[in-house]
């Protein structure tokens, strides 16, 4: 996840960078790099750009070497996004004057039009990232306007998309201009000069008391304090927060846990994921598809691979690639699939799913789809990573990095991804419309909000269903079709961070064996979101109510009737069925979390598991 810091003041600029990126390194990043105010043998000022692709370390090491006095500064770190890694991607990204330079965190989401406008206009790109737009258009503004703050308010205005800014300029030394819109910006004045940061954990120990800025506001950093404007250049005084948090604190943005604070993520990565993925004439754009639509249209099996969390995405994908595009979908666990032989044609998509993009069995079974004559098409969060390269296209989940090993926000990611391929399998079989795909696109970006909205309102539903469940030895999921695979993850996430065992089951299965294990207290954990096969559920409910068990169910907004059959409800609001696990799944993850809370478990590292899976 990128990062960004920012430093005017009377100290080593350098200095204070390295170690702001070193504070953010917890958050991930593949590159990193600095952009230091120097002077040059003439004593005009000019700006010296240094990047470079893995650990802040070996940047550091190379500044070790840096001979100017720079006072005044930007860095950042980089989790691709657009653009592999590599030392041209990583920013600061300057202008082609290489007068002014910028750091970005988020998405430009009109990147596309706007850098094919600057070519147009004779500027030259050095990068593939969506940032480097932002350079060339303060460049222009600053020509125009001849003063920076200016040059940066006419830039972002014509940019969709979010934005935290830092841009510093050769010919205003001692400023940095920054900008927000949708991406965390903190500011601080401390005893050597202002400071800048995308996350509070880079400035606390030069300062306690911060602006957040806000949306569409500006400030300007100087050595000696910060001047706050409005979209329109008038003076604001944002008020001032102080944080007491400590080290640990500030890394979890607050949050007590990694897996709280990703949890709580997961409206952005529904909305990033979803950035400019649909055309205005309403054409799923999937810039990295890598397949033409004549293969796409060709394909007649898809065989979704992945293991754990992932496999449980695959197998809400299975009802979507089967119920819009009418493609026979499998899902098979990696480790099963790389060992049978199952039927593979030039016309099979081979879809494989995976947060790391390296999980050994995934990547086994694909190079081993690849040779017999699949198409290979990657979901993962990591850019670069082996299962995007071994793969004819990809769709990256925009998830960054997550740090709890329990997959929260990455498994959201995946489901959003694989429901923008379904989708466009299903326009390229004709099978949706147009006005069909845009009018799902559209519910599904809601989604969203939805998100917003449980983790607002549900704390004391779910902290109630916890309580209920944390002594027992063992819990049952159930549900029927999206609900089924719902929980099937949500029966794995209270596994792992519990150690409670926990089954999944298809609700009507119940009956045939594992109704036995019920007994009084036994806790059934159900999903009886209103849906077509809602009713059934509720019958399996009530079989399992008769024999004492404890219900808790997941259960659209204003369904009173299943307060009648189950002892806890935690509500969500009412979404269309296909979408309803992007939803559905945030209360039982943070049912899990919440049980094993009251276990005294580490929500973070549980035991015996690794983040990453690369040996068989
Ligand atoms: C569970 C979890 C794991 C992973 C699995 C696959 O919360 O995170 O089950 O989903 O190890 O990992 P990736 O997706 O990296 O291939």
């Amino acid at each position: 996840m990128c990062g960004i810091v920012g430093f005017t003041g009377r100290d080593q600029a350098k200095d204070i960078l390295v170690e702001g990126l070193r504070r953010m390194e917890y958050r991930g990043y593949d590159s990193a790099g600095v952009a230091l105010e120097a002077a040059g043998a003439d004593g005009a000022a000019r700006l010296d750009v240094i990047r470079r692709v893995g650990k802040v370390s070996g940047l550091a090491s190379e500044l070790e070497g840096y001979a100017g006095q720079a006072t005044c500064g930007i860095g950042h770190t980089r989790w691709a996004t657009h653009g592999r890694p590599s030392t041209a991607n990583a920013h600061p990204h300057t202008s082609c004057d290489g007068r002014i330079a910028v750091v970005h965190n988020g998405i430009v989401e009109n990147f596309a039009e706007l850098r094919e406008e600057l070519q147009g206009r004779g500027h030259v790109f050095k990068s593939d990232t969506d940032t480097e737009v932002l350079a060339h258009l303060v460049e222009e503004a600053y020509a125009e306007r001849g003063e920076l703050m200016a040059a940066v308010r006419d830039a972002v205005s014509q940019v969709v998309g979010a934005y935290g800014l830092a841009v510093v300029c050769a010919d205003e030394p001692g400023v940095v201009a920054v900008a927000r819109k949708d991406s965390p910006i903190v500011i601080g004045v401390g005893e050597k000069g202002s400071y800048v940061a995308s996350d509070v954990i880079a400035l606390i120990d030069a300062t306690r008391d911060v602006v957040v800025l806000e949306d569409d506001q500006f400030a300007r950093l100087s050595p000696g304090g910060v001047e706050y404007t409005d979209a329109e250049g008038r003076p604001i005084e944002p008020a001032v927060t102080h944080v007491d948090w400590d080290l640990d604190m500030a890394e979890k943005g607050g949050y007590p846990d990694f897996m709280l604070k990703e949890i709580h993520e997961q409206p952005r990565v529904v909305r990033d994921t979803l950035v400019g993925r649909m055309t205005a004439t309403g054409e799923l754009d999937i810039d990295e598809l890598g397949l033409s639509l004549e293969e796409l249209n060709d394909i007649d099996r898809v065989y979704v691979i992945a293991c754990g969390t992932s496999y449980h995405a695959g197998l809400i994908a299975k009802n979507l690639i089967e119920g819009w595009a009418r493609i026979p979908c499998e899902v098979e666990a990696a480790s099963e699939f790389r060992y049978r032989d199952a039927i593979i044609t030039p016309s099979t998509l081979v879809v494989a799913v995976s947060q790391s993009g390296e999980t050994a069995d995934t990547l086994a079974a694909i190079r081993d789809a690849r040779i017999k004559g699949a198409k290979v098409f990657g979901i993962t969060n990591v850019v670069g990573s082996p299962v995007a390269r071994e793969s004819d296209g990809v769709i990256y989940t925009k998830a960054n990095k997550e740090i709890a090993v329990a997959s929260t926000k990455s498994f959201i990611g995946q489901v959003v991804s694989l429901t923008l391929l379904a989708l466009l399998l299903a326009q390229v079989k004709y099978r949706l419309t147009t006005k069909q795909a845009r009018m799902l696109f559209r519910e599904l970006g809601d989604s969203a909000a939805q998100i917003q909205e449980i983790l607002d309102g549900c704390g004391p539903a779910v902290r109630e269903a916890a309580a209920a469940c944390k002594d027992a030895r063992s819990a049952l999921f159930v549900g029927r079709g999206m609900g089924a695979a719902i929980a099937c993850e949500g029966a794995l996430k209270l596994k792992e961070v519990s150690y409670l065992h926990a089954e999944a089951y298809a609700a009507g299965e119940m009956k045939h064996g594992p109704i036995a294990l019920i007994e009084p207290g036994f806790p059934v954990i159900a999903v009886a979101t209103k849906s077509p096969t809602y009713d059934k559920t509720v019958s399996n409910l009530m079989e399992c109510r008769a024999r004492g068990a404890v219900v808790v169910a997941v259960a659209t907004e204003g369904d009173d009737e299943i307060k009648k059959i189950a002892d806890h409800v935690i509500y969500i609001p009412r979404i269309r069925d296909c979408f309803s696990p992007i939803t559905a799944s945030v209360p039982l993850q943070l049912l899990a979390r919440e049980v094993a809370l009251m276990r005294g478990c580490d929500v973070d590292q549980p035991r015996n598991l690794a983040k990453s899976v690369t040996v068989e």
